[in-house]
């Protein structure tokens, strides 16, 4: 069977208006903005207003990246919404997305790779356009971190923000994406999580008083040097698969956890600053949302153009890792 060509058709984003800066969080947490900057590199995240949810976000990304398509809402045949702050745990987010669109023809689900949905998401979201059997797939990672952050816990709640990213994948007539590198340990699932809320641990009295229905992180530290190591490794397990070497990369778009942790997987993958796609400074760590938001910046700035070679690597809860190599 001859398989389809894939690629990205349009980029879109959604990002909340309401700015939180490192000098609003030393009102409520004891930390400062000296800290939050040297350590993670944020100044600033994004924050929803009110009842604004992921899907909200998720749907005005969605609906920019259909538009740079050139496409209609009525040619998407696949919703697929990668996030680990979604609406309800049942049904799916992108259900919501769905409605919200109008996406009549459209399938839908979510998927729960941590930090790593986006890169997820594009996997699958090919597969559906190479193998034939879908033509438009919507890949969105969309996060409303702040409604699962224990704004009490410095550890947590100074590293992340809210915001959404999407791109409508379909034919091509060129090959776009040239490889995909997917990993996972669930060994160390207990590093990043959120405990209370599903079957292991029901939501009760105790676990809301514990405060169990928030993003935990065990030891940031751990998931700091593993990240640092394992970001170089898949990068240049995916150049090989698709046959090529990081000098031809034009740009790199790691996901936004730290500063620090971007840095170092730069240096040690020889890569200079210019060809690295850094927002963290601005967004925080959008989890899924990181990748798809910075590539939709680099598109409208014209930084990325058509024919450029890229690299997206991402890390999370799980744990899981992967990389994607495709011409833009
Ligand atoms: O997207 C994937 C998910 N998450 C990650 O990728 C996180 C990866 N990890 C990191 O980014 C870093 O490990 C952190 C930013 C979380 C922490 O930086 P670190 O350099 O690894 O610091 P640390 O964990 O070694 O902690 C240093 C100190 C501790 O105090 P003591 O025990 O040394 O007295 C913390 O209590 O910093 C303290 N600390 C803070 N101080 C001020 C932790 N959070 C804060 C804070 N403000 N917000």
């Amino acid at each position: 069977m001859k398989l389809q060509n894939v690629g990205i058709l349009g980029v879109g984003s959604a990002l909340p208006t309401k700015i939180v800066t490192n000098f609003d969080l030393e009102k409520i947490v004891n930390t400062s903005d000296e800290w939050i900057r040297t350590r993670t590199g944020i100044s600033e995240r994004r924050i929803v207003a009110g009842s604004q949810t992921t899907s909200d976000l998720a749907a005005e990304a969605a609906r920019a990246a259909v538009e740079a398509a050139g496409c209609t809402i009525a040619e998407i045949d696949l919703i697929l919404v990668a996030t680990i702050s979604p609406d309800t745990i049942m049904p799916s987010t992108a259900c919501f997305v769905q409605e919200k669109l109008g996406a009549k023809n459209a399938a839908a689900f979510d998927l729960s790779a941590g930090c790593t949905g986006f890169v997820y998401g594009l996997a699958v979201g090919c597969s559906f356009v190479r193998s034939g059997m879908y033509k438009r797939v919507l890949v969105i990672g969309a996060e409303v971190m702040s409604k699962f952050l224990d704004w009490t816990d410095r550890n947590t709640c100074v590293l992340f923000g809210d915001g959404a990213g999407a791109v409508l994948l379909g034919p091509a007539e060129e090959p776009g994406f040239l490889s995909f590198k997917l990993h996972a340990d669930g060994s160390m699932g207990d590093l990043l999580i959120t405990p209370a809320g599903g079957a292991r641990l029901p939501a009760s009295k105790e676990t809301v008083a514990a405060r169990q229905h928030y993003i935990k992180m065990v030891s940031g530290n751990e998931t700091f040097k593993f990240a640092v190591r394992v970001m170089g490794e898949v990068v240049q397990q995916a150049l090989d698969e698709a046959g090529l070497v990081k000098e031809e990369l034009d740009f790199l778009i790691p996901h936004q956890a730290n500063l620090r942790i971007i840095e170092a997987a730069r240096k040690r993958f020889n890569l200079p600053p210019d060809r690295v796609v850094v927002n963290i400074n601005r967004y925080g760590n959008m989890s899924a949302a990181s990748i798809p938001v910075a590539l939709d910046e680099a598109v409208k700035n014209g930084r990325i153009k058509r024919g450029h070679l890229l690299g997206f690597v991402g890390f999370g809860a799980g744990l899981t890792w992967g990389a994607v190599i495709m011409r833009y």
